[in-house]
């Protein structure tokens, strides 16, 4: 018998060619998600999940899915949503779609950059609702981007890819991370190491670029907002609850801050009701990797990995290299 997947959501339709080509499939066709029940329920008898960061994957949830289970394929690079440690435990492989989104998001994360700074959606509202009646000195004037200091905390693959896009504007350069990056990496972009007071005190624009853990939830709240510059601007496409939300919309709503563009929230898809409300942010829901080009390759990716657990090879965007030794060991 052909091993089984189930593919919680829809993605794109040649990532779905390539896993019935292997295996059979059981494929949730809608934009809608499965309640973890459900999803408890599908996933009984299958060997692999092609799921996405809206399916939470608690020790819960893990505890009980079949024990022959082998792989959690996710299809995005975070996988906050998957307690990997758990599956680590239950001896079942997680994999996520890293680098072919870097460059995706990174345009994003900048293309948020310039919106905010340059005020381009209020520009556009401005256009859009017949305002524009005169040229004026001082019309919707913003914040330079060239010349000025960006701070990015993470400076893994996409904190270096907005690093990269910034040295095309002139930008001086600071970041933190938890590990420093390598020093040619620090040299050849031209980044300098600081404390994150520093980062935040001294930056025009803050970009964050870290992975949702324990340790970076809240990592920008009231205390950090204070320490920025009143002239300065927020970006956010790494993860909602990174940033406190109440506290960035109470920040802006102050003029604590100037600015922010954000795509990811504490409670996607709802908002902070202030943030709806305010001119100073610009908002987009969860897009920075949606390029159609990367959203169809992560897809596929996600179903290489699945199809390669399943077939007993390692998955190439394996995560939790410990289940695979423990795998190996017991022959599986
Ligand atoms: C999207 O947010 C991703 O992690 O790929």
């Amino acid at each position: 018998m052909r091993p089984a997947v189930l593919v919680t959501k829809r993605i794109y339709p040649e990532a779905i060619a390539y896993l019935q080509e292997h295996v059979e499939v059981e494929y949730c066709d809608t934009d809608d998600g499965i309640p973890a029940a459900e999803l408890l329920t599908r996933a009984r008898g299958k060997q692999a999940v092609v799921s996405q960061l809206t399916d939470k994957f608690s020790p819960e949830v893990i505890e009980q899915l079949d024990p022959g289970l082998r792989v959690i394929a996710n299809v995005a690079v975070g996988f906050d949503n998957i307690d990997v440690p758990a599956a680590s435990q239950k001896g079942i492989l997680v994999t996520n779609t890293p680098e072919v989104l870097t460059d995706t998001t990174a345009d994003f994360a900048f293309a948020l950059l310039m919106a905010a700074a340059r005020r381009v959606v209020e520009g556009h509202h401005y256009v859009h609702s017949g305002q524009w009646t005169k040229w004026r000195i001082d019309l919707l004037v913003g914040q330079d981007v060239h010349h000025r200091t960006l701070g990015i905390f993470g400076m893994g693959r996409i904190g270096q890819a907005v690093a990269r896009r910034a040295r095309g504007f002139s930008m001086r350069l600071l970041y933190h991370d938890a590990m420093r990056a390598p020093a040619e990496v620090e040299e050849s972009l031209g980044l300098e190491f600081a404390t994150a007071e520093r980062v935040l005190r001294e930056a025009d624009f803050v970009s964050l670029h870290v992975p949702l853990t324990p340790a970076t939830r809240h990592l920008i709240g009231a205390a950090q907002l204070r320490q920025m510059k009143p002239t300065a601007i927020l970006i956010n496409t790494s993860r909602g609850p990174v940033v406190d939300e109440a506290a960035l919309a109470e920040a802006l709503q102050n003029g604590v801050i100037a600015g922010a563009g954000i795509d990811v929230f504490e409670r996607e898809p709802q908002v902070h009701p202030l943030l709806l409300k305010l001119e100073n942010v610009v908002l987009a829901p969860h897009i920075a990797s949606a390029s159609v080009d990367t959203r169809r390759r992560m897809s596929m990716m996600a179903a290489e990995n699945a199809v390669a657990a399943m077939e007993g090879r390692r998955p190439p965007n394996l995560l939790n290299v410990e289940a695979w030794s423990e795998l190996s060991q017991r022959g599986a």
